[in-house]
């Protein structure tokens, strides 16, 4: 009987289990982006998620090529820190990503990962390597005041998504943040953040069911 119950207890905790692979967008490790993230990092770990934190600015990761080996063959001809983000995604049921604006836009270094996601989404066929059943996140954060610069942001990474078959299911867009101290005054900012870590558990759930 006893036997029994840690066999279901198991299973159960097995099945409850998840991870979360956050991508941070910003060159600087310690900016506003990734003060928002780890919010939504301490939200998701109150809820027991794994999370794997991956900031950009320190990894090496070359730009596209075009050559579209991976067309061909699943795999870029490149070997860089690539082929941990996209091990990453492939193993993880929440992803995460932020980008400061610059330019109105996502970062260089944002823009440089999703060129290089081409292995996850075969433009020859339609075809995605990426399992079914995981949900997304998109945070933006800018200095100036108006949301559309941030929401052409959170479109991005939507539509980054929805090639790799992952349902958005949450973002948030942070305006007026010049340096981490903006962030760090704005409390409710922080607690909206930590609480879309926290919800993403019975959100990853329901999506599945
Ligand atoms: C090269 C560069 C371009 C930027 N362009 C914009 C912009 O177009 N609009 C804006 O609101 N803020 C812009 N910013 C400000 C950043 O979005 C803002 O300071 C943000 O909080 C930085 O996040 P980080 O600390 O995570 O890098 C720019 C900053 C840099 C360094």
């Amino acid at each position: 009987m006893v036997a029994r119950t840690i066999g279901v207890w198991k299973r159960r905790a097995c099945v409850e289990s998840r991870k979360a692979i956050c991508i941070i967008g910003s060159p600087r490790s310690r900016g506003s982006t990734a003060c928002l993230v780890d919010r939504v990092i301490d939200g998701m770990k109150a809820t027991g998620i794994e999370v794997d934190r991956l900031p950009l600015g320190a990894m090496t990761i070359g730009p596209c090529r075009g050559c579209r080996a991976c067309e061909d063959t699943g795999r870029c001809v490149q070997r860089d820190d690539m082929d941990r983000l996209i091990g990453g995604i492939l193993e993880s049921d929440v992803v995460v990503l932020a980008s400061p604006s610059y330019w109105g836009d996502v970062t260089g270094q944002m823009k440089v990962f999703i060129d290089r996601s081409l292995p996850l989404c075969n433009a020859k066929t339609g075809e995605t390597p990426v399992p079914a059943g995981k949900v997304g996140i998109a945070l933006a954060i800018r200095a100036g005041r108006s949301k559309e610069e941030n929401e052409h942001i959170v479109d991005t990474f939507e539509h980054y998504f929805g090639h790799l078959g992952i349902r958005p299911v949450g973002s948030l867009t942070v305006e007026g943040v010049e340096h981490p101290p903006d962030l760090k005054e704005r409390s409710d900012v922080l607690e909206e953040a930590f609480a879309l870590g926290r919800g993403i558990a019975a959100t990853h759930r329901k999506a599945q069911s």
